[in-house]
């Protein structure tokens, strides 16, 4: 690690796109699911490490709108992958206190990740601990295009008027209602875009572009990122 971490100032919320998968098994000869495979096992250590430190809201970008234009085995992987996590992880993730919420549309999601994924978010619904977001099936211009429409109706019903649109409504109209914005959002496998992810949220993020593929972050790469937006100098728009 490069430094100490100062424990007052810590991100609050902390969002992942975990890309490199496929890259870290191209590069010991494997299938990509071998990839996929590992991503999934490196969930667990920053979950934890997460945890530990004291980060409030960790999401993850397990599975976005445009993933479904993967091959067919690729997908059927990702979905059993996913199922497979919930069912193995649950008891874990309950006991340790963990909260987990689904940013996305689980509607075309295969009937059996629908019900794993409900009896997580039931599971856990009261537990007071890190709030664990996977984002699946999750694109941030659907969201969007969501929450237009659902508030257009509340309009044209008469329920709220054109004035009463603000940030706080188009906010509490999104998946991550009710959480704090990411403060910082991070990509591995050195790839520098935001990819459809959390756009609105991310307005004021700071980004961390970590060069390892997704598999090889860890606890050391997290504190890395964490002290690297600890040395921003976070402005909102104002002046010093
Ligand atoms: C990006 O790497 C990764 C994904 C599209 C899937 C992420 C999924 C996991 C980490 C595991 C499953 C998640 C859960 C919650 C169980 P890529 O495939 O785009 O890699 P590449 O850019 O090197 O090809």
């Amino acid at each position: 690690m490069k430094g100490e971490i100062d424990r007052n100032r810590l991100p609050k919320h902390i969002a992942i796109i975990m890309d490199g998968n496929g890259r870290w098994a191209a590069k010991r000869a494997m299938p990509r699911f071998f990839g996929h495979k590992a991503g999934m096992e490196a969930i667990r250590e920053v979950l934890r490490a997460c945890s530990d430190i004291g980060v409030k809201i960790l999401t993850v970008y397990a599975f976005s709108t445009e993933n479904w234009n993967r091959p067919t085995d690729e997908v059927s992987y990702l979905m059993n992958l996913l199922i497979e996590y919930m069912h193995k992880e649950i008891n874990e993730l309950n006991k340790n206190n963990v909260k987990v919420k689904i940013l996305g549309d689980l509607s075309p999601l295969p009937p059996t990740a629908v019900e794993e994924i409900e009896k997580a978010i039931e599971l856990t619904h009261n537990n007071t601990g890190i709030q664990f977001n996977i984002a699946l099936n999750y694109g941030s211009r659907a969201e969007l295009i969501s929450a237009c429409r659902n508030i257009a109706k509340e309009v044209r019903d008469g329920k709220i008027t054109v004035e009463d649109i603000n940030e706080e409504l188009i906010s509490n109209s999104l998946f991550t209602e009710g959480d704090y914005d990411p403060d910082l959002v991070i990509r591995t496998s050195g790839e520098k875009r935001l990819s459809n992810f959390l756009l609105w949220q991310s307005a004021y993020s700071e980004l961390v572009f970590a060069d390892v593929m997704w598999p090889d972050f860890g606890k050391e790469e997290l504190m890395d990122a964490i002290l690297e937006y600890q040395s921003r100098d976070r402005r909102f728009g104002k002046i010093k």
